[in-house]
């Protein structure tokens, strides 16, 4: 793969640094998202407070580049400055990570360099459907063309325990609540969930028992 090529609506490169994973050399693809638009067609919040509300079945359709961005951006990308998030967390941690699963691979959300890392190829929206162990499965979250992960992460967040589980989950409910509306508003659905297979996913994303996958959401467009 060539470094830095240029396509109508994103450039792939390979990071120059890579990671040291135990004895194995991984090389991390990189996706530049498009400059998210903020003048995409939408309700008004109103329209989407009053109107919100779950979806569990999707069209098949992929989104563009643009509405994975422009989500990405609503659920927790960087408004006002560069310190500061679409979602509010407590004291400004910034501690909720965003992780995109599709058909083709998992990546990490970049909400500085607007742009998604690559962290695992191959279909992994599995891990979500279910909690793992032949439990409780929901089918249908095959169907979304995306899913967007949060997963607290106390090393950014500083520190452990009873209260900081609490500001994550809220921080975790804050981003979900902001894909919810946005969802709404441009036409899209989707359903926040907390079922998903813990263990797993933090085998998948190399996340340590200071990282905890919180909450999922499916998107996708309306099925006909
Ligand atoms: C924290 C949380 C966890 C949820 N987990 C799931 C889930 O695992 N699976 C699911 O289908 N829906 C899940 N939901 C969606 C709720 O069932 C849904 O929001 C609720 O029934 C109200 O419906 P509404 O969103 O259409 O208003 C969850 C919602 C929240 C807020």
């Amino acid at each position: 793969m060539q470094i830095n090529k240029r396509s109508n609506w994103f450039r792939t490169s390979i990071l120059a640094s890579a990671l040291m994973l135990g004895s194995t050399t991984f090389a991390q693809q990189v996706t530049n998202l498009p400059k998210p638009d903020l003048t995409a067609q939408s309700t008004t919040m109103i329209e989407a407070l009053a109107t919100r509300h779950s979806v569990r079945e999707y069209a098949s359709t992929p989104l563009s580049k643009q509405e994975l961005s422009n989500l990405c951006w609503a659920a927790c990308g960087m408004s006002r400055d560069d310190n500061h998030r679409t979602a509010p967390t407590a004291m400004n941690r910034q501690e909720i990570r965003l992780f995109v699963f599709d058909k083709e691979g998992v990546y990490e959300y970049d909400a500085k360099g607007n742009r998604l890392v690559q962290k695992a190829t191959g279909d992994k929206r599995e891990l979500l459907a279910g909690n793992g162990g032949g439990g409780f499965k929901q089918d249908f979250v095959m169907q979304a063309p995306v899913s967007l992960l949060m997963v607290i992460d106390f090393d950014i967040f500083g520190s452990e325990g009873e209260k900081a589980m609490q500001m994550g989950c809220v921080d975790a409910g804050n981003v979900s609540e902001n894909i919810n509306l946005y969802c709404q508003a441009v036409g899209l659905v989707t359903v926040p969930r907390a079922t998903h297979d813990t263990a797993a996913l933090r085998k998948l994303l190399n996340l340590s028992d200071k990282q905890l996958p919180i909450l999922n959401n499916p998107v996708g467009k309306p099925k006909e």
